[in-house]
């Protein structure tokens, strides 16, 4: 099998292309042959070394694949061959609240990932899917974790209004889905190209935080409440998203693109106006699956900036890392 491998912290120039044995099919695992693999930031973070990972060890990156079963173990009972599938971001965490055992294990950190051209699945971590793969490659990490900001933690209803923070995978995702599920959504970027193409699907008001250091008081008198904020920007935004939100709203602390440091934050910024603050990380099967039947239902195509082929995944992590994509960056393989 074909795949890639880096030894975290080799950043984009260690990562390396690999003829590996292919593994040995186990009870009740299926082979997936991957059509399409989706990055996400976490991604990039662990090739530069800024994701946790088992020391000294090489590592093929990426969570999110989308395929076809090619080969099936003894005692499979959920898939046949031929199935369109796409893995689930947690193999362990099928259903309710999250535990350290259902997180562990993530692939592309915590174990072997899916940049390769044929992968070994649990039959239990699998959602079927009738996208085709390089939209079904969206789902796993930011689009379930836009599902789970909104709908599961955030339990909005037709009306609220969102806040989203930039024009990446996760937060386009969320506007995708707000406006299906007939939210308002607030979209900040640093680009006025990337804002309009927001405008474009539904964005109610933008931002360019560039242009506005104050962004929150710009969102305020351009949105009004907002009701909850999609928290992926860390430690330089917290302290505004927690302003940002309205009394009784909700901010949901998902990632860090502008660092996981620490952040200013009061007490009595949460106290007197009941905000709250909730951490996600991406969700669980059930939700996958929540999901996959919502985009099917509402006919949406999630937006991939650019698909690049296999030989070329190192653009596709470069195009990451100069921030210059709207949406999700793809590698296809075929
Ligand atoms: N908790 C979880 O389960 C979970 C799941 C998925 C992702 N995450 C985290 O969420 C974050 C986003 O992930 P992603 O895959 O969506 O990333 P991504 O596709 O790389 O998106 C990054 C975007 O963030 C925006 N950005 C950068 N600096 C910003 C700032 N100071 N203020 C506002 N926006 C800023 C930029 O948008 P513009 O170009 O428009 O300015 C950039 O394009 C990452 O930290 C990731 O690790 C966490």
């Amino acid at each position: 099998m074909q795949a890639y491998r880096v030894l975290p912290g080799a950043d984009i120039a260690g990562l390396e292309r690999a003829e590996l044995a292919p593994r040995a099919l186990g009870a009740q695992q299926i082979r997936v042959r991957v059509d399409a693999v989706s990055l996400n930031y976490r991604d990039l973070s662990m090739l530069r070394g800024a994701y946790p990972t088992p020391p000294g060890q090489t590592l093929i990156p990426c969570s999110d694949a989308a395929g076809e079963v090619v080969e099936c173990g003894a005692g499979v009972s959920r898939w046949r061959v031929g199935d369109r599938v796409a893995g689930t971001f947690f193999p362990h965490w099928h259903d309710g609240e999250p535990t350290p055992r259902k997180v562990a294990a993530a692939p592309g950190a915590a174990a072997d990932g899916y940049l390769a051209d044929e992968i070994v699945l649990h039959e239990d971590a699998a959602v079927a899917t009738t996208l085709d793969p390089v939209a079904a490659c969206t789902l796993p990490c930011a689009g379930v974790t836009a599902w789970n900001a909104l709908f599961e933690e955030g339990r909005l209803q037709p009306g609220s209004t969102v806040l989203l923070l930039g024009t990446g995978g996760v937060s386009i995702w969320a506007l995708q889905l707000a406006k299906a599920a007939g939210l308002r959504a607030i979209v900040t970027s640093s680009s006025d190209a990337k804002l309009q193409r927001a405008r474009e699907l539904g964005a109610d008001a933008t931002v360019n935080y560039l242009q506005h250091p104050e962004w929150q008081d710009e969102v305020a008198r351009v949105g009004g409440d907002v009701d909850l904020v999609v928290e992926v920007g860390g430690q330089g935004t917290l302290a505004r998203s927690i302003a940002t939100v309205r009394m009784g709203g909700r901010v949901v602390v998902i990632g860090g693109v502008s660092g996981f440091g620490a952040a200013e934050l009061r007490p009595r910024d949460l106290i007197g106006s009941s905000r709250r603050l909730s951490g996600i990380f991406v969700g669980s099967r059930t939700m996958h699956e929540k999901l996959e039947r919502f985009v099917a239902q509402h006919a949406i195509a999630p937006v991939v900036d650019r698909v690049f082929g296999f030989e070329q995944a190192r653009e596709a992590f470069t195009l990451m890392a100069a921030g210059g994509h709207f949406g999700k960056i793809v590698v296809a393989l075929r």
